[in-house]
């Protein structure tokens, strides 16, 4: 799932086309990228139209390109348009994600060790209503064990949730395999992906999973204040009756 290694000339004409690398040398991809020159240019012009011409009028005349977006971002990660919301960041796309899951007392849910802080608050705040959030913790290699993740998995299951790439620590969850024990056990499955959009290839129907979330402004290099969700169009969803929280909403 690995996007081939660029070439040296390919770096050179990405290199040229952001200003930001005539000044420093910028590493932090995993906080914010230095986004390309067509990206601050084109958000510019279309802030100075807003003010020029009205917010309103202004997103009248560029819909077309607005709604582009929406097909872009779902070739991206192998889903259909319809399927794609777009969101101010990631942890909002993911948060109301999980909030439009209707869990009850009992409930259970199974997450990696390395979740995402933001993440975090939101099984803390489930916890709080009797949902039991169940943490499959790294082997002695750092590695994410599918075995105990099996293991973990009971009749109450009702959710697995992972980060694929944590934002520390350097490991990388096997989401494909993750997704074959959820869609053997018939369970919802939801990844974050805010780490892997633009650094890997995201194909929603090879890892099975129901929801996705993802950030702009890093390896996707898009502005600052872009996020977006991927929800599994309802009828497409195949996790046994008891999983089934209505996901209807969210969308
Ligand atoms: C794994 C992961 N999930 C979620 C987020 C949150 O992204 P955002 O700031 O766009 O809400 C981050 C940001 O660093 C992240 O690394």
């Amino acid at each position: 799932m690995q996007i081939d290694p660029i070439t040296k000339e390919e770096l050179i004409a990405i290199r040229t086309q952001t200003n930001g690398c005539s000044s420093v040398i910028h590493l932090n991809n995993a906080g914010a990228s230095l986004p390309p020159d067509v990206v601050i240019d084109t958000v510019v012009a279309y802030l100075k139209e807003e003010a020029t011409y009205g917010g309103y009028e202004t997103e009248y005349k560029n819909i077309a390109r607005i709604e582009d977006t929406y097909r872009l971002i779902a070739e991206l990660i192998g889903a259909d348009k319809d399927e794609v919301a777009i969101f101010e960041n990631a942890s909002a796309a993911w948060g109301t994600a999980f909030k439009g899951l209707k869990f009850e007392a009992g409930d259970e849910i199974i997450t990696c060790e390395m979740e995402y802080v933001t993440n975090l608050i939101g099984l803390s705040d489930i916890q709080k209503k009797g949902v039991k959030v169940v943490v499959v913790n790294n082997d002695e290699h750092g590695n994410f064990p599918l075995s105990e993740l099996e293991n973990a998995i009971t009749a109450h299951t009702k959710l697995i949730l992972v980060t694929h790439i944590p934002s520390s620590g350097g490991g990388i969850l096997p989401i494909m395999e993750i997704g074959k024990i959820a869609a053997k056990h018939q369970v919802l499955y939801m990844v974050d992906a805010c780490q892997t959009a633009g650094q890997y290839q995201i194909d929603v129907k090879a890892i099975q999973c129901d929801i996705l979330s993802a950030t702009g402004r890093k390896y996707l290099r898009a502005p600052r204040g872009t996020g977006f969700l991927f929800v599994k169009r309802v009828s497409r969803i195949s996790c046994r009756p008891s999983c089934w929280i209505s996901l209807q909403q969210v969308m």
